[in-house]
């Protein structure tokens, strides 16, 4: 290729770039919950909070997932955590049907109590009406706090770098529900998940990376297994963000669109879906080193081969894979779901607002 042509393909590679990540913010910024959603939504929350105080006077109701870690869209669903501050406590069997006859008697909310179910929860949903036009969907779910220190994490790594780290999540979230690949009941992969796989891309991936690993920085003073330990499990991480600001700075100085186009690329043909373990905490593990091997020659690990084939390590539950539960099936479309965004951007079309249209149709 002649010099002059290589210096053509290079300006227009820049220009698509460039218009990308404009596009990019512009498509996030709109999807973005409005204030008076976030309000109705608080409002919710209270209103919940003061009725199961009649049940246990000692309990908190707060929000994580989405709705508290920055990564929320608009008409997310709420994930809401009661947290009981009295050693004298209902079993949460008990609590689920309880709460599930008192929400019925006392609000408008369609109530589905769960109180069987492996964690036992509380569905609630609320028609559409002119102030809320989409409804709302919340689930209630009980003394899950290692859920809360991980929302935690996500908002800590989500304010390192918030608009590189935002605009690329809340992008693939949109991006993996409009491909139907967001639905962990039928075998792929759950929006936690997806955030995950982020945060692994810009810790662990990213040469220079663009964010600290918050789980293996140095504390800022000595820490004792007490302070740092929930049910067993290492949840220390640095979050001191204000500090770190002022003292991390990334060396790495690429656009939401390339870190975007890369992460498909490495996802699409790098990532070793056969043998590794995406860990935010450790970064690439091997599936033998942790126990999640998917051999093919044992059939009595059958199951085990069925709930390993995307292996991506939950920050702190370390024994947990969150995405067992991706099918064969399910990692093949993920897959060529990437795939097929590697290949939409790589076409680098005229106006960089028809790629986007592209790859979430
Ligand atoms: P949307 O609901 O799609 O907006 O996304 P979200 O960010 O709320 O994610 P999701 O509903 O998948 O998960 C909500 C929260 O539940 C996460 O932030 C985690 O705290 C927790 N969570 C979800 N899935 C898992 C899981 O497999 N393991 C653990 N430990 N926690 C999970
Ligand atoms: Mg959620």
């Amino acid at each position: 290729i002649s010099p002059p042509i290589q210096q053509r393909r290079h300006a227009s590679k820049q220009h698509f770039v460039a218009d990308l990540s404009q596009c990019l913010f512009d498509f996030v910024i709109q999807l973005l919950p409005t204030p008076e959603e976030m309000a109705v939504k608080e409002d919710v929350r209270k209103l919940l909070e003061r009725l199961i105080r009649t049940i246990e006077p000692d309990s908190r109701l707060l929000s994580f997932g989405s709705t508290a870690n920055g990564f929320s869209l608009r008409n997310s669903d709420m994930d809401l955590c009661c947290l009981i501050d009295s050693q004298e406590r209902l079993a949460a069997t008990d609590l689920v049907t309880m709460l599930g006859d008192l929400l019925e008697r006392e609000t408008k909310f369609h109530v589905k109590p769960l109180p069987h179910a492996r964690i036992p929860i509380v569905k609630l949903s609320l028609d559409p009406s002119p102030g809320l036009p989409l409804g709302i969907a919340c689930d209630i779910g009980f003394e899950n706090r290692l859920a809360l220190e991980n929302t935690r994490l996500l908002m800590c790594y989500a304010m390192v770098d918030p608009t590189r780290v935002r605009t690329m999540v809340l992008f693939l979230k949109v991006w993996s529900k409009r491909r139907k690949i967001n639905s962990p009941y039928k075998g792929t992969l759950s929006s936690y998940g997806y955030v995950l796989l982020v945060i692994y891309f810009l810790v662990h991936v990213k040469n220079p990376p663009v964010l600290p690993n918050l789980q293996q920085m140095p504390p800022l003073r000595p820490i004792t297994k007490e302070d740092t330990h929930l049910n067993g499990y290492n949840t220390w991480f640095f979050d001191d963000i204000e500090l770190l600001r002022q003292r991390w700075h990334s060396e790495n100085t690429e656009t939401v669109a390339e870190l975007l186009i890369d992460f498909f690329r490495y996802y699409s043909r790098d990532f070793s879906y056969n043998t590794g373990v995406a860990s935010i905490r450790a970064g690439l593990l091997k599936k033998d080193f942790k126990g999640w091997q998917n051999d093919l020659s044992a059939s009595r690990y059958n199951d085990a081969r069925e709930r390993n084939r995307l292996c991506i390590e939950d920050p702190f539950e370390t024994d947990y894979n969150v995405s067992r539960c991706v099918t064969k099936d399910g990692l093949y479309t993920i897959r060529g779901e990437f795939m097929r965004a590697s290949r939409v951007l790589a076409a680098r079309p005229e106006r960089a607002i028809i790629a986007l249209a592209e790859l979430c149709e």
